[in-house]
């Protein structure tokens, strides 16, 4: 099945959708650059190993469809040879005609409904799988694809887009291959029968051909403007759900109301637009066939006055055309629903090419042990450059050495790379030019797991997942007793706020009376990261959430915690730097400060007037 042909007309029109990076960013449209062919290969790879079972349902719906087609010839044998001989006593053939057309009737519902089980246990496998490696894919995929192709429509990919294939496996599949084989079948039975009969019904399929293509060529038109247009109604919605409180502090309801309401629209019409063209279709393919069928009724009674065709035969061809022409409406169904599929399979296929920018090493290197005394690794950026995608060069040539076991605090002005930095050491991406390296090891080159266990990232953020506050800690270790657990929450002085949860650990973030403010989602975050124990912790305004008592805390904690190990700690308020080996101080991608507290303090660069306007603040 070419599934590929469907959507080209659909790529301009989504260029309509607004998106974060501009109208040329390919990740504004919903329709990926997809490499020539992926989507054939992507359903192939999902039927694959289905194949003894679709064989086995096609198999089922050939006999069925032999079952079924067999009535009209046994009426026409009823007509001209039943009949005749019932007139002349003899009963046999007309018993013999009604078991054989009961028995046909039988055979065909019991395989019809072998088929619709053992069709549906396939459809529904496929689409488990083709989910399943949506949520995968997207998952791996790095970070800086999800800052351009929103949640919104990964949503709709594992949504509308799979529900769309749902439909077409379930309902349009089968019609299809129906119509087909009844196509074959009756053609085969009317020529047989009778061929000037049979030449004229063939005759008609030419139109009805043409009919089908144009329409199929209309429809997919339509039916992509539809699914790029339900695809931007379910971005704003997810947009603006996910930013409801900025929506409700700048009162944005009214211009969102009124921007969704164009978006709503514009789906409708598209709707609209759809059923019209079916309408259309519906309308010419019974216009042909109507006058096909009284084209033969004509012809046909004509012959069988003269004498030259069977009245019976003449009773099967109108049977059979009847039957070959209603499930052409349907047929006009399942081509909508094929050119819905065929748009979301390669949408689908585009977002399952993308490669991650940050991919897996495939050859591993795992770190050199850790001398027990020192828990922390040396860092170097050698050499490094790096800026996002969408934007310009953020570090232009980087280079720092953290010898292990150094706490070093970032500071800078708003926008320096402060963050960049730390998501380097990361990994969240990797540098342009240069090499990121811990303990001499490439962060390219090294395992996941050896990465993820090495360094640790708390941001300003603490993102909660849903589940207690026990498990959120443990997400650092997954295999941490609850003694271990309960240790890191008093490390950090969360032990108090936790207890007097309704539930204590066991409170669930999510629910009512769970809900906690933003500084203890701050400290669940740090006793997360404390649980890790990795060797290079970074901690990205990861105490701007917390009351002064709170920070101290928190300090006191981190100076016996970081002990050993190599630490970032970028912050803003200068009173967390006083724990720090070395300050480094950042403007535009570059250090343009670099010593210990004491040092930089006495001497007259920005560090030391940051740090007498932060002395003034608090005197
Ligand atoms: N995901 C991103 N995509 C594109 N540009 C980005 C992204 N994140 C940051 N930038 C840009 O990179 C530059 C450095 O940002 P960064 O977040 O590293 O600054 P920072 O020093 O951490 O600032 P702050 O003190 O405000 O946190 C900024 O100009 C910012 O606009
Ligand atoms: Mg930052």
């Amino acid at each position: 099945m070419t599934a590929t042909t469907a959507t080209a007309p659909g790529k301009e029109q989504s260029a309509e959708e607004p998106g974060p990076a501009g109208p040329n960013d390919p990740f504004d449209r919903d329709v990926l650059p997809t490499p020539p062919g992926a989507t054939a290969a992507l359903l192939r790879s999902l039927l694959a190993p289905m194949k003894a079972r679709v064989a086995v349902t096609t198999l089922l719906l050939l006999l069925q469809q032999a079952a079924v087609q067999a009535g009209p010839l046994l009426v026409a044998y009823a007509i001209d040879s039943a009949v005749p001989a019932f007139r002349r006593d003899d009963l046999g053939p007309l018993i013999a005609v009604g078991v054989a057309y009961l028995l046909c009737a039988l055979a065909s519902g019991v395989l019809q409904y072998a088929f619709i089980l053992l069709s549906a246990r396939v459809n529904q496998d496929v689409l488990l799988d083709l989910r399943g490696r949506i949520f995968r894919h997207a998952q791996a995929l790095s970070l800086d694809f999800h800052e351009r192709y929103t949640s919104g429509r990964l949503i709709s990919r594992s949504t509308t887009d799979v529900e769309s294939l749902r439909e077409l496996l379930d309902e349009g599949l089968q019609e299809l291959v129906t119509v087909i084989l009844s196509f074959v079948y009756i053609s085969a039975m009317l020529l047989w029968l009778d061929l000037g009969l049979g030449t004229v019904a063939v005759a008609s399929f030419v139109p009805l051909y043409l009919l089908v293509r144009l329409y199929r060529r209309r429809a997919a038109r339509v039916y992509t403007l539809r699914s790029t247009a339900i695809a931007a109604v379910i971005v704003k919605f997810v947009e603006t759900m996910n930013g409801i409180r900025p929506v409700r502090a700048f009162r944005r309801e009214a211009a969102n109301d009124a921007d969704f309401r164009v978006l709503n629209t514009r789906h409708e019409r598209t709707n609209g637009d759809a059923l019209l063209e079916m309408a259309r279709y519906v309308v010419g393919s019974r216009l042909v066939a109507n006058t096909a069928v009284a084209g033969i009724v004509l012809w046909g009674a004509y012959r069988v006055a003269g004498g030259t065709l069977a009245l019976g035969v003449l009773a099967a061809a109108v049977l059979y055309l009847r039957r070959l022409y209603d499930p052409i409406d349907r047929l006009g169904m399942f081509l909508n629903s094929y050119q819905s599929a065929a748009a979301s399979l390669e949408k689908i296929a585009g977002l399952l090419a993308q490669t991650p920018s940050v991919p897996e090493p495939s050859a591993p290197r795992q770190l050199p042990a850790l001398a027990s005394e020192h828990p922390g690794r040396e860092v170097v950026f050698d050499g490094v450059r790096f800026g996002y995608r969408t934007g310009g060069e953020v570090l232009p040539r980087f280079d720092l050495t953290m010898p292990a076991g150094q706490t070093v605090a970032v500071v800078g002005s708003t926008g320096a790379g402060k963050s960049t930095l730390a998501k380097l050491l990361a990994r969240f991406y990797d540098p342009s030019d240069g090499r990121v390296l811990l303990d001499g090891v490439d962060l390219r080159e090294l395992a996941v797991p050896e990465l993820r266990r090495g360094v640790v990232m708390v941001t300003q953020e603490a993102f909660l997942f849903s589940g207690t506050v026990a498990e959120n800690i443990a997400i650092g270790r997954p295999d941490a007793t609850r003694e271990e657990i309960e240790q890191a929450a008093k490390a950090i002085g969360a032990h108090d706020f936790i207890s007097s949860l309704p539930d204590g650990y066991d409170t669930d973030v999510r629910k009512r009376g769970g809900r906690i403010s933003a500084g203890q989602r701050q400290l669940v975050a740090f006793a997360r990261a404390l649980l890790a124990d990795p060797a290079v912790l970074i901690l990205d305004e990861a105490t701007s959430s917390l009351d002064i008592p709170g920070e101290r805390a928190v300090q006191r904690a981190m100076s016996t915690v970081l002990h050993g190990r190599t630490a970032v700690v970028i912050a803003h308020r200068l009173s967390t730097v006083e724990i720090a080996d070395r300050v480094l101080v950042m403007e535009h991608g570059k250090i343009v400060e670099d010593g210990t507290p004491a040092e930089l303090v006495a001497g007259t660069g920005r560090f030391a007037d940051l740090h007498r306007a932060w002395r003034d603040s608090l005197a």
